[in-house]
Parts: C-alpha cells; structure tokens; sequence
C-alpha cells in the first residue's frame, strides 16, 4: 500500500544529496531520527525486535547479559536509597524489567523513559506499570538525538531520587557517531553519583557473522517503510546489506531510474543509485577502552561468551 510522501525525509534526501563511491551514486540518508517518525515505523522497529533471527542475535542476546550481571550491577551502583532508571531509546521497554526488578529490591526505584517516538514511550510506560514496582513518571519525555538530556536529569534529580542510572542499550549508541552522543549523555550525568550502562556489539574479524541479524526480510519491512514515505514502490528498490567502513551499512539499490516529487521539488535517482539508509558502527574492545578513559573516572565491561558484545558500567 502506498504511503503518505513524509516531507522530512524528503528534505533530508534533498539537503545530503549524493556522493560518489567508485562509479555508484550513495543517497546518504542513513539517520535513525527516520526511522521511526510515524507509530507504525516504531512498530515495524518492535516486530523486527521479535522476529526470528534478529532476536535472538540481537535482542535476546543483550537480555541474556542483563539478567546475568545485573545482581553485580546492582550492587556496584546503589549509594542511597532511591534511584531514577533513566532509559535512553526505550524502546518497548522490556530490557528494563530485570534492571528494575532487580534495583527495586534494595531501593526505591522511578523509572523514566525517554525517547524520539511517542509510541515508544507509552509501551514502555505500559510494560513497566504492569510490573507494579515503584514509580513511573507520566510526563512524556520525547527528544531528538539525545540533545537536552541533560535537563531531563536534572529536573528528575529532586530530594528523594538523588541518583540516576541510565541505560543506553540495544545498540542504539551504536547508530551515532559515538562522541557526539557520549558527549550529551556524560553531560547530564553527575560525577560520583550517577551511573551509565552502555549496551553494544563489537567488532571481530567476522563481517558475516556481523552482518547476519540485519540481512533478514524483517529489517527490510523495517527500513522500507522510508523508502515508501519517499513515494517508492518495493519493486523499485532491493535491500541489501554491507560491512564497509567499520560498520554495518543498510541500503537500498535503485532497480530502475525514476523521479520523485514533493511540492515544488523533484529528485532523479539512476538505475544503480543506492540509498544508505541505516548503519550501526563496530568498535574494537581496545578502542572502547580508549573512548571510556576519556569520559568516565571507573568504567568496567562485561562480555556475552563469545565477546560478540559488551555492557559497559560507567561512573563519570
Ligand atoms: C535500537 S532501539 C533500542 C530499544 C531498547 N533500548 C532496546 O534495547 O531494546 C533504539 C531506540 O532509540 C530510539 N531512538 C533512535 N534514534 C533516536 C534519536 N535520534 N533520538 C531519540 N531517540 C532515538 C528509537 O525510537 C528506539 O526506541
């Protein structure tokens, strides 16, 4: 079914233009603020998380880690009694179960989740309200890329709830340049008090392996829906994926030339252009080592048995 032309894709396509890689045009559009603008994008992004393949290299996994080393966590972070759980990119909600549960245990706990799509937010206010433990805060904490944590925290720091923990998992740090988002989320944490769990994949010598939870038919529902709110139809377009550039790249090819139009404006893609449209970056644990340094006072990872991925516990 056709979708709605979203304008602010269609600006991004117009504001990056392309370039060249060797003789193929690259459309560079690859920005998760995209994916996830309407509630069935977010939804999409919720049944990949539960579709075979990507769940259980991707999600489970990382839940796997959680329910394992979240007791040690747990003891390591709680100075007091009452602490936030900030959750940056929700999500669902449903990694924040064992954190809470667990914390809920020896403190009192709030959980505030925040994210770019409200759909996000109210499932995840939804899991964790069903839990019935602790608090849930009822504002909607709706924000791009991250930018104003920093007076999220600070407005949720009061009297009682001292402390924040924020988790920033499910690969999501892994879709930024890791500076620029590191750099907003240390500025909203206080030094020796507040605490940062990064969940991430890492790199190995392995691109197949790395590339296999995002080479399924799943995430082309998932990142075809852009390609849709540009006016494409899906035999137009092939999904493929790379590793290229220390990273996992998504792109769509142009299987035919065509013209897209938006108001005044018109775009003419050539057979062979493709269309990047997500990618999600792998770091080598020594080079993680080397970014914690430069942030956080004490920071100590935790590896899944293969070292295919890492949480990382951080205090600034
Ligand atoms: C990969 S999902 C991870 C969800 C969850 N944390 C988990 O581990 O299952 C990324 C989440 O971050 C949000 N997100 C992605 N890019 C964002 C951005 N640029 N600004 C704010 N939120 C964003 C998405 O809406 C999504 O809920």
């Amino acid at each position: 079914m056709a979708e709605k032309i979203n304008d602010l894709i269609f600006k991004e396509l117009i504001k990056r233009g392309y370039s060249l890689r060797g003789n193929t045009r690259i459309w560079n559009i690859a920005d998760s603020k995209l994916w996830y603008l309407t509630p069935k994008q977010a939804q999409a992004y919720l049944d990949l998380e539960n579709s075979k393949g990507y769940r259980e290299l991707m999600f489970s996994a990382e839940l796997k880690m959680i329910n394992k080393y979240m007791p040690e966590i747990s003891s390591k972070i709680l100075h007091g009694g009452a602490v936030n759980i900030i959750d940056i990119g929700c999500g669902g909600g449903k990694k924040a179960v064992v954190p809470l549960e667990t914390l809920h245990k020896k403190a009192k706990v709030r959980y505030c989740p925040i994210d770019i799509s409200s759909h996000m937010i109210t499932e995840a206010i939804n899991e964790i309200r069903k839990l019935n433990k602790g608090e849930v805060v009822e504002f909607q904490w709706n924000i791009s890329d991250f930018d104003n944590l920093e007076n999220i925290s600070s407005l949720l720091r009061d009297s009682t709830y001292r402390q924040n923990f924020f988790m920033f998992l499910g690969d999501t740090i892994s879709n930024f340049e890791i500076h620029e988002v590191l750099y907003e989320v240390v500025e909203a944490m206080e030094e020796g008090q507040d605490y940062l769990l990064i969940g991430l994949s890492l790199a190995n010598n392995k691109p197949n392996e790395i590339i296999k939870p995002y080479n399924l038919e799943s995430n082309d529902k998932f990142f075809g829906l852009i390609l849709a709110q540009l006016g494409f139809e899906k035999d137009e377009v092939e999904f493929g994926v790379r590793f290229e550039n220390s990273r996992v790249e998504a792109f769509y090819t142009i299987k035919k030339d065509k013209t897209l139009e938006f108001s005044d404006k018109s775009v003419h893609f050539q057979k062979g252009d493709q269309i990047l449209i997500g990618v999600s970056y792998r770091h080598k644990i020594a080079d993680l080592e080397k970014i914690m340094k430069i942030y956080f006072e004490e920071y100590k990872f935790y590896f899944n048995e293969d070292k295919t991925r890492a949480l990382i516990l951080c205090k600034k």
